[in-house]
């Protein structure tokens, strides 16, 4: 009997054709299927030299080629194809083996499939992956849910092939079920906030101060050798230093300034709504896009009147604000985004692990930075924290940066330079250190209209004021 594959990759786009490499150098024997024949022939043509692959041309080859419990890695387009794909598999499968996603996945979807599979007696384990394709080959950031079961045999080789950072694999398991999806939901929610806030660090640099966008990459390269570090900054830093061949002009001028999005930061609002936690650095920066691609109306709009610019005197001490000003907003949206894994894990029973999120992102995903060295151990050692800005470190960061950030916001809205990340994230801290918020008046204001009633400070129960009558009664309700 020939050697069997440990693991299994189906859905050869680059994604898959990676993940099975990266697995492949490990030393681990990967069994290969793709629909169309051409690519698994191609991956054994051009790579077959990096490990043990079986190429296998048909769904029966593929899962004959498994060695107990059968372990498939499922990479195809999230949606209607991935369901596809596990009915052509599940009826070869027997029951203890395992199915991976290793797409992008709503986390929804992940829970309605793995339910339906366990009840076939498989292992569903939808898992987060994060780093693009150059992460797939060198070593992502892996975020597997599923049952506790399936992490015993996945984990290992998930773990293995995963990036290291001081030695420890950036790959844990989340949790049940959609757990992992969920996580990686959060974690591109994150990403999206933190390119936006990024991007309104350049706007400014260029708006305030007139600097251009080789002398902008000059202050992110910077910045980066601060407690800024991170892959987000170092690629914006080469994307500004970037000079478009065609023309001469900075790369940054000759792009449509129109972003567009695959959804998953949209999911993150969506469900942050639903879960009623507040991740407004998260929303404004799906609405920055949004904004952003509304071309008629921005067409409509560019002739509206706004305010003279005066000129920055102290253009190195207005730089240095809006690092300050960066550093507080991204505590913010970071603490915004574990918030929320925080209600997912509640409302769906899920029991996870705060700084061991933070510490398989540490390496390998898109947000990578060495910030999240200190988010982990701000979980761990306090795992119940309420929000990350009530940590040591990061309550003096905010209180350093306090006039800063300020500042910074106060010269965007007087410039008229749209900061929605800084100024949102800067409001959410405004109201959570509030000791009163106007919320008590809106509380009175759908009392008045629609007798939704009201809590007082002074008593327990609900209660009515009869605003009608010239009395205004109050009464419990
Ligand atoms: C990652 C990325 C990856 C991808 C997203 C975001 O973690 O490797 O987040 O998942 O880049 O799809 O893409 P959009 O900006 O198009 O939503």
């Amino acid at each position: 009997m020939s050697k069997k594959a440990s693991i299994g990759v189906t859905g050869l786009a680059v994604m898959g054709r990676n993940l099975a490499r990266n697995l492949a150098r490990h030393g681990h024997t990967v069994a290969l299927h793709n629909r169309s024949e051409q690519r698994t022939r191609e991956l054994v043509e051009q790579f077959g030299d990096e490990g043990d692959f079986i190429p296998t041309y048909s769904a029966q080859e593929f899962v004959d080629a498994l060695d107990r419990p059968r372990q498939i890695v499922i990479m195809v387009k999230a949606g209607a194809p991935t369901d596809a794909v596990i009915e052509e598999f599940a009826p070869l499968l027997e029951p203890g083996d395992v199915i991976v996603d290793a797409g992008n996945a709503h986390f929804a979807d992940t829970r309605r499939r793995e339910a339906a599979l366990r009840e076939r007696g498989l292992h569903f384990v939808g898992t987060g992956v994060s780093g693009g394709e150059e992460g797939a080959l060198h070593g992502p950031s892996i975020m597997p849910g599923g049952s506790k079961e399936s992490y015993e045999s996945l984990g290992p080789l998930f773990e293995d092939i995963s990036a290291k950072v001081d030695g420890a694999p950036c790959c844990t398991h989340i949790g049940p079920d959609g757990a992992g999806h969920f996580v990686k939901m959060v974690h591109n929610g994150i990403e999206y906030a933190d390119m936006q806030l990024i991007a309104e660090s350049f706007d400014l640099l260029r708006g305030a101060l007139g600097y251009e966008p080789a002398q902008i990459a000059e202050v992110f390269r910077t910045w980066n050798t601060g407690r800024l570090d991170s892959y987000l900054i170092e690629i914006t830093a080469e994307v500004l230093a970037h000079t478009d061949a065609a023309t001469g002009k900075p790369f940054v001028d000759i792009v449509t300034d129109q972003a567009e999005q695959k959804g998953t930061g949209r999911w993150t609002v969506q469900i942050g709504l639903d879960l009623g936690v507040p991740i407004s650095g998260i929303a404004e920066a799906v609405f920055a896009r949004s904004l952003s691609g509304s071309a008629g109306l921005r067409a409509a709009s560019r002739g509206l009147p706004g305010p003279t610019r005066v000129p920055i005197a102290d253009a190195t001490g207005f730089a240095d604000d809006v690092e300050r000003a960066l550093y507080a907003s991204k505590i913010v949206a970071y603490a915004q985004g574990f918030n929320q894994i925080q209600a997912g894990g509640a409302e769906y029973g899920w029991d996870i692990d705060l700084g061991a999120v933070a510490k398989i992102w540490r390496g390998g995903c898109i947000i990578r930075a060495k910030f999240l060295d200190d988010v982990t151990a701000a979980f761990s050692a306090e795992p119940g924290l309420p929000t990350l800005l009530t940590s040591g470190d990061f309550r003096k960061a905010v209180e350093d940066a306090q006039d800063a950030w300020r500042s910074v916001v106060a010269t965007a809205v007087k410039l008229g330079i749209p900061t929605p990340g800084f100024s949102t994230a800067l409001a959410y801290y405004d109201a959570l250190r509030a000791e009163r918020l106007p919320a008590a008046l809106v509380q009175g204001q759908r009392d008045y209209f629609g007798a939704h009633t009201y809590r007082r400070v002074d008593r327990e129960g609900s209660f009515h004021t009869a605003w009608a009558t010239p009395e205004r009664a109050e009464h419990p309700a």
